[in-house]
């Protein structure tokens, strides 16, 4: 059975693939974050919960993951769900044997109730989601979308700010490579009034073509290129890293690696008293340790814990066991 596009959510979870932001209404994310709030406390029980008991999750990455990875597995096993984890796809499955993604996913469908899937290729997690019957997870696709980042940003955002509209942010770094400031920017721009700061060197700025897309979404988003044009006061800053592996060559690379580090001056300057400093991490080297003490910056203290909390929520969600 082949399943349709990726369907707008609009209050039914059960069975939908998430494959990108574009999915989801603003009760949809509210949905979401109430959900993981509520089953927050079931992270730190000494037994799991028994909610995903029976189910089995297929956690399928073909590109490097600390956080997403063990954060889903964590999820998973916390709600008492068991997890086929392939960490290396490439190497590791049958693929390095020249097998197809769609054999591969209709393999582990065999196997287990959802998939969570990492791919290089912009668009893959659609073709995997074609090739099977359960939910599929988008757990970053190459250049495009990180939806489940996203929800946890938005979690952290909510958390900190109490609120998601009327919100001024800056996004910093390769804003052209960088697939969660992608999402994270159409998530956003679920929720009215809201202005972004993009903030990247000219070359790794937003496509056009994505630029327009976003921007007829009503969200504002003014293009920066120094740090000089930053608001002052922010509600929050979410930083990410020059992405080394999207680049044609090291020279290329090298002359923007440099580019925009968060560092304790840059804070003192800019930022405001509740300003929160974000980070989707890895971090490598565009925010100097130093900030990590400030108890203004949540990318290591709060945001990657709420990393669970969401995926939690969204397995649970989708496999019908919560509604
Ligand atoms: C991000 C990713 O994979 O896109 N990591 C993550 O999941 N937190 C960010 C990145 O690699 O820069």
């Amino acid at each position: 059975m082949i399943k349709k596009q990726a369907l707008t959510i609009s209050g039914k979870f059960k069975g939908q693939d998430i494959l990108s932001l574009d999915q989801f209404t603003a009760h949809d994310i509210q949905k979401v974050l109430r959900v993981a709030k509520k089953l927050k406390p079931l992270r730190t029980r000494a037994h799991p919960s028994k909610i995903l008991s029976g189910n089995i999750i297929t956690l399928l990455f073909y590109e490097p993951s600390s956080r997403t990875f063990s954060s889903f597995a964590s999820a998973a096993q916390q709600l008492g769900a068991g997890v086929v984890g392939i960490h290396d796809a490439k190497t590791a499955s049958s693929v390095a044997k020249g097998e197809s993604l769609s054999d591969t996913v209709k393999t582990l469908e065999s196997y287990s109730d959802l998939i969570v899937m990492r791919h290089p290729v912009a668009g893959s997690t659609q073709e995997a989601a074609d090739a099977c019957v359960i939910p599929v997870i988008n757990a970053g696709d190459g250049t495009r979308e990180h939806p489940t980042q996203t929800l946890l940003d938005l979690y952290t955002l909510l958390e900190s700010k109490g609120k998601l509209q009327s919100l001024t942010g800056v996004i910093a770094g390769d804003l052209v490579n960088g697939r969660t400031a992608k999402s994270f920017i159409r998530g956003l721009s679920l929720f009215k009034n809201n202005t972004l700061y993009l903030l990247s060197p000219v070359k790794l700025k937003l496509s056009r073509e994505e630029f327009k897309l976003l921007a007829a979404k009503g969200i504002k988003l003014v293009e920066i290129t120094t740090e000089k044009d930053m608001p002052k006061n922010a509600d929050f800053w979410y930083w990410t890293r020059i992405q080394k592996e999207r680049f044609a060559t090291e020279k290329e690379y090298n002359a923007v690696k440099n580019s925009l580090i968060l560092t304790p001056q840059l804070a003192k300057t800019y930022a405001g008293k509740k300003t929160i400093f974000m980070h989707p991490l890895p971090r490598t080297g565009e925010i100097d340790t130093a900030v990590d003490s400030d108890p203004r910056a949540l990318y290591l203290k709060v945001q990657m814990r709420n990393g669970v909390y969401v995926r939690m929520a969204l397995l649970a969600l989708l496999l019908g066991k919560i509604t």
